[in-house]
């Protein structure tokens, strides 16, 4: 079955003592999709996440994972999950084989099939030669390497990672997205959060973008991108405050739509090179046509950049 459903969300709630940092979101996951969470600082993912892995208690609504409800089969569901968390928690004394064996002591594995697992982990991570070299001595994309090669020790159908790139260099990055595109062609179900539009654009089959507890949009980030914007987006700046529907007569029937942030104006369009020539005459500092993206989805939607 292609369309099995493999994580269920209906209104879910997360509230902690009077504050609700989950407002009642519904989506699904199906099996072999990678599906991603783009959303700022605070826009509720790592909440969202915890409640699926069975970390944090749900407040409300219907949550299932593997077609278990989390309020009765916790355990049951962590068995069959590999969780790679925002924050680092590999043990930094031990060397990289030792996590992995630690770790896999908890699954119930055989000696000899997790000593295989450890082997084929390392070799697919590319850490095989940092096998005794202890975890405080690796760099940041080693690390974020190991976890991932942890999470899948015991073979899981669901792979959740929160922010699995955050905080590295831009070749690190590119190597864990390899990574992950190798994963995912093994069939393996992703759920990832990032707020990186890059690599939810890159990696994803489907993006839920989330603000402030709440999923504002979702689909393919492709299809998002044309559907909310079109293909293209100019920016003007600085753009005085009042409303620019003087400015757009003439161009007004090839603009699909726009956004006032600040004293940039964003016009939305899908024949760029047909509007561009007819800005040419007027005088704005900043001035630039350039395809669309999910940052600009994020924009028209929250009003505000992802990362500012
Ligand atoms: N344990 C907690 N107690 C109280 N508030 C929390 C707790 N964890 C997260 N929050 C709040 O919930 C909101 C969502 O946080 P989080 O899920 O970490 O978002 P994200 O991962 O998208 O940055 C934030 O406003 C955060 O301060
Ligand atoms: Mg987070």
């Amino acid at each position: 079955m292609t369309d099995e459903i493999v994580i269920r969300a209906e209104n879910l709630v997360k509230r902690y003592n009077g504050f609700t940092a989950v407002k009642g979101i519904d989506f699904v996951v199906r099996a072999r999709e990678c599906v991603g969470f783009l959303g700022p600082n605070g826009a509720g993912k790592t909440t969202t996440v915890r409640m699926i892995y069975c970390l944090t208690p749900i407040s409300e609504g219907e949550l299932s994972v593997l077609g278990l409800d989390v309020r009765r089969h916790p355990r049951a569901i962590k068995a069959q999950l590999g969780v790679v968390p925002q924050e680092d928690t590999l043990d930094p004394e031990l060397t990289v084989k030792e996590n992995l064996l630690l770790y896999a002591s908890y699954f119930d594995l055989q000696p000899r099939v997790a000593r295989q697992r450890a082997e084929e982990l390392m070799e697919f991570t590319d850490l095989r030669d940092k096998a005794q070299t202890s975890v405080e001595r690796l760099s940041g994309g080693m690390k974020r390497r190991l976890a991932i090669a942890r999470a899948l020790i015991n073979n899981p159908r669901l792979l959740i990672m929160d922010e699995p790139t955050t905080g590295l260099d831009p070749e690190a990055r590119r190597l864990i997205w390899e990574k992950l595109r190798q994963l995912k062609e093994k069939g393996i179900t992703v759920l990832l959060t990032t707020h990186y539009m890059e690599e939810a654009a890159y990696l994803c089959d489907r993006v839920l973008v989330m603000n402030e507890g709440r999923i504002l949009a979702e689909g393919p980030p492709e299809e998002l991108v044309r559907r909310q914007i079109g293909r293209e987006v100019i920016e003007l700046a600085p753009f005085p405050d009042h409303w620019p529907g003087e400015f757009l007569t003439g161009i007004d029937g090839q603009i699909k739509g726009y956004q006032l942030v600040g004293e940039t104006l964003f016009l939305y369009t899908d024949r760029g090179h047909d509007v561009w020539p007819r800005l040419q005459n007027k005088p704005f500092r900043h001035k630039m046509l350039r395809p669309a993206t999910l940052e600009d989805v994020f924009l028209k939607l929250a009003g505000r950049g992802l990362t500012r």
